[in-house]
This record gives structure tokens, C-alpha cells and sequence, in this order.
């Protein structure tokens, strides 16, 4: 159903999921994130990963320094879990609006998460902690158990690991991060949105897993949780035209050099920054739903997080748009999230 709408003034959204890495790419990157966010939710998944207070003062001083002095951007930092994490480090950090949540990754279970968390057991004391102090876990929501096939790691992982956790956590406020499947939608829906949201990026929700092998491998749409059925597609992009709040954006903008992406082992992980807000107003607008556009965008994230919606507006008009074919990063490059292709929505100028 088409709509006929050429502009859309509405307030300013931000992103709950993105990894700016650092140093080259970092510089080549943020102002994407500055341009179509005000806040953003930075992955703390460096190289060495961001796991106490003066780590993520440092790496958020870095990002505003390598901010176009024009953006009125605010990155919100995470602290990466692992075996080793202290909940006072947590509770200090919370407490003065260093880190706004913390992320969990399952040991191994995508770029840099090797931390050690092999059980959720591992972590009950930490999450014990959260829980009193109203501090989100973001979760990065797949089972780790190599046996698992791959397609069905995000089912599992409510299953054998969500529920549980829930039910010895209920008042643990959890975000299921970048879900893929109907089963994600289903369990999250049904749940109190205070206690249990998720957020779903661009990619998931224009892609299936036939895309990746269309013509031949394509490394670029390697992401994960890996691109699924058509029918797991379908009903992301069914819930957030119903308008539900348990959903918000999350694009989960991954850069990686080519070197690193066309490699006898790819990096997964795909770089949308140039696009993603882009993106998620096509679909929005291809599924007739523009009406639940800035609920998804703008208020459902800053609801969840309790923090007031943003005061500044941006306004997106009708009107082709090129994605960049490629980001120079020294004698690398960076290729964007459909590379070269022309978008009917632009940022007004
Ligand atoms: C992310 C990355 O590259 O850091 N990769 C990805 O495929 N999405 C990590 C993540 O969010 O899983
Ligand atoms: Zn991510």
C-alpha cells in the first residue's frame, strides 16, 4: 500500500545499537551516526574491549573528538560483561550516567566476545546487581553450542538461556538485541515492556538468507545473527507496522575493512551508518505504517531507557538519495550497505 507523503518532519531518533570501532575507522564513520542520530548506543566490542569506567570515559572523549564539531551527538556507552566484571564498576558507572547499559555476549558468539561467559550461571552475581540498580543487559541473543545450527542459535537461546534468566531476573530490564526471528517477536511481544524489549536492524528486515548466495557468496550481507528465512522477515516487518513499543531501531552498523570482510575467514558484521535511517523509512513507508515511524525511531527506545525523547527535529524528504559505492579508510575501503544504490529518501538540507 503506497503512500503518498514527500516529507516527514519528526523528532530526531537515535540508534540503540551501533559499533563505531577506532582510530581510521572510527574518524571515517562517526559522522554518519552524528548526521541521522542524536544518541547512539556504542558496542563496547573494541580489540580491547571496554569493560570499566575510565575505558569508556577515554573511548567516548575519543568518538567526540572525531565528531564533525557541528553534530550535536551523544554517544551512550556500554560496559562489555565478562568472567571477570565487578558490579561495583558497574553500579559506580551507572550511577554517574557513564555506562548506560551492559552487553552481554555469549563466549565467542560474534566478533570480539571472547568472554569466557560459557554459562549465564557464570554471571549471576553481576546480573544480581544490575537488577537492584535498574542498569539494562543487552543481550546478544544466541546459543554458543557449536552443535546448534546456526538458523536456530536465536530460538535456542530464549529457550535454554532467556527464560530461565528471566525467571530468576524478572525485574532485570533486557533489551534482546537485533532479533531475527518470529519466535524472537512472538516471546518478546507477550512480555512487559518495561522488563523486555528488542530492537531490529534495516538488514533483517530487507533481507533473507537467499539474499547472501544470490549470484554467488555475497561477504557483504555476512552479518550476525545470521540473515534468516523470508518468513522470520516477514513477521519483523508485520510487528513494527502494528505500531507495537517493544521495538525499536537498532541498526547495528558494523564496519569492517574489505581485507577483513573478503578473507578465508570473513568478519561478520555490516556497515549501514550511511543508510540505515534511510532504510527504515522505505520499509515504513512501503508497508503503509508511516504513522508508527518516529514510535519505532524516537520514543520506544527512550521509553524503555527512561530518558526524555529528544528535542530536536529532523526532517527527511522524498528524494533520491546514493548510498556512497565506498568508504577510503587509508589504502582500504569500507563498502557501505548497498553500495551505489539509490534510495527515494534523503535527509533535507
Ligand atoms: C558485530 C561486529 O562486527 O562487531 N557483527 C555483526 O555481525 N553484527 C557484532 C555483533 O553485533 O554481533
Ligand atoms: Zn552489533
Amino acid at each position: 500500500m503506497a503512500e503518498f507523503i514527500t516529507k516527514i518532519t519528526m523528532i530526531k531518533p537515535d540508534d540503540w545499537h551501533v559499533h563505531l570501532r577506532e582510530d581510521k575507522i572510527l574518524k571515517k564513520v562517526v559522522n554518519y551516526t552524528g548526521t541521522f542520530y542524536k544518541r547512539a548506543i556504542i558496542m563496547p566490542n573494541l580489540n580491547n574491549p571496554i569493560t570499566n569506567c575510565s575505558q569508556a570515559i577515554s573511548y567516548r572523549n575519543q568518538i567526540l573528538r572525531a565528531m564533525n564539531s557541528n553534530c550535536i551527538f551523544q554517544p551512550l556507552m556500554t560496559c562489555y560483561l565478562n568472567r571477570f566484571t565487578i558490579p561495583e564498576e558497574l553500579e559506580i558507572g551507572f550511577f554517574k550516567k557513564i555506562f548506560i547499559a551492559a552487553k552481554l555476549y555469549p563466549n565467542c558468539s560474534t566478533t570480539n566476545s571472547k568472554t569466557n561467559i560459557k554459562k549465564i550461571d557464570h554471571i549471576a552475581h553481576i546480573l544480581e546487581r544490575m537488577e537492584k540498580i535498574g542498569m539494562p543487559l543487552l543481550i546478544h541473543g544466541e546459543e554458543i553450542n557449536k552443535n546448534i545450527d546456526i538458523y536456530d542459535k536465536e530460538a535456542m537461546f530464549i529457550e535454554n538461556t532467556l527464560k530461565p534468566l528471566r525467571k530468576n531476573f524478572s525485574k532485570l530490564k533486557i533489551v534482546l538485541e537485533h532479533i531475527t526471528t518470529k519466535e524472537s517477536v512472538e516471546y518478546i511481544k507477550s512480555k512487559n515492556a518495561k522488563y523486555l524489549c528488542a530492537t531490529i536492524t534495516p538488514h533483517h528486515l530487507m533481507l533473507n538468507r537467499n539474499h547472501m548466495f544470490s549470484g554467488g557468496i555475497q561477504p557483504y550481507l555476512y552479518c550476525l545473527p545470521i540473515l534468516k528465512r523470508d518468513i522470520h522477515r516477514k513477521a519483523l516487518r508485520k510487528v513494527i507496522a502494528s505500531g507495537d513499543k517493544h521495538f525499536f531501531l537498532g541498526s547495528d552498523s558494523a564496519p569492517h575493512l574489505h581485507k577483513n570482510k573478503i578473507n578465508i575467514f570473513g568478519y561478520s558484521g555490516i556497515f549501514n551508518a550511511s543508510s540505515s535511517l534511510l532504510c527504515y523509512v522505505t520499509i515504513f513507508e512501503k508497508m503503509g505504517a508511516l504513522k508508527h515511524l518516529q514510535s519505532f525511531c524516537s520514543e520506544n527506545g527512550p521509553k524503555f531507557y527512561n530518558i526524555p525523547v529528544n528535542k530536536e527535529t529532523i526532517t527527511l524528504v522524498k528524494k533520491p538519495y546514493k548510498i556512497p559505492k565506498q568508504i577510503n579508510v587509508g589504502k582500504d575501503v569500507i563498502i557501505p550497505f548497498l553500495s551505489g544504490k539509490i534510495l527515494n529518501w534523503s535527509l533535507e538540507t
